[in-house]
């Protein structure tokens, strides 16, 4: 497994993202996350599908959307006329979970599901078949910056055992508080694949970060 770092553009500078998106990438950055508020999910606001769009045409990493919204079904074609790679939902913000991981897929993006810190990791049993990816959130969303929730790192290690208990290939992510202090428990309960917001772009060299972040997890062994 190596490990894939997705830094959060709710993070960057955006008057200078085109420059700050560079030098992630320069790091070894694998992916963009991007976190759609929409106030009523989360307390906050942030960018929609148009952010996604611009994105697209600066650059061709994979785009992982992070929907932090109420009935996020209702911008399904939107983000993915717009060039989203991954959607990601809440299962806490809509009714008919499966069928909207289901179109996410046929709409050609790869579907994710987001587990707030108090939703179960059980419920992946129900849409295993379903997902390409599994967000496993350690705040509570709605703001960067925030610490990394100790009891995370067990819930962690319980979705991974889980998917390999259910033979998914699904990518297992993490989202909230990732830092150099924090991302090697996090590999080490079997994440592979770690959102940093304020770890990256709120460092004055986002390449270094990135690879800070990296270094952080082939150390610990
Ligand atoms: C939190 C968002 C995160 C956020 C992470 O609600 O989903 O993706 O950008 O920020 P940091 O890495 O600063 O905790
Ligand atoms: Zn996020």
């Amino acid at each position: 497994m190596t490990v894939r770092i997705a830094p959060s553009v709710l993070s960057a500078d955006l008057g200078r993202l085109s420059e700050q998106i560079d030098s992630a990438i320069a790091g070894g950055a694998e992916w963009l996350h991007v976190d759609v508020m929409d106030g009523h999910f989360v307390p906050s606001l942030t960018f929609g599908a148009p952010l996604v769009r611009a994105l697209r045409r600066l650059t061709t990493l994979p785009l992982d959307v992070h929907l932090m919204v109420e009935r996020p079904e209702r911008y399904l074609a939107e983000f993915a006329d717009a060039g989203a790679t991954v959607f990601t939902l809440h299962p806490e913000a809509t009714v008919h979970v499966q069928r909207h991981l289901s179109t996410a897929r046929e709409l050609g993006m790869r579907a994710g599901v987001a587990l707030n810190p108090s939703t179960t990791v059980s419920l992946l049993e129900e849409v295993v078949g379903d997902i390409d990816l599994v967000l496993i959130m350690s705040v509570n969303p709605g703001y960067g910056g925030q610490s990394y929730l100790p009891r995370s790192t067990d819930k962690i290690r319980r979705a991974r055992a889980l998917l390999d208990r259910l033979g998914s290939p699904a990518v297992l992510e993490v989202d909230g508080g990732i830092t150099n202090e924090t991302i090697a428990e996090a590999w080490g309960a079997g994440a592979d694949t770690f959102v940093a917001g304020t770890a990256v772009f709120g460092s004055p060299d986002p390449a270094h970060a990135v690879r800070e972040l990296k270094r952080r997890c082939a150390v610990q062994v």
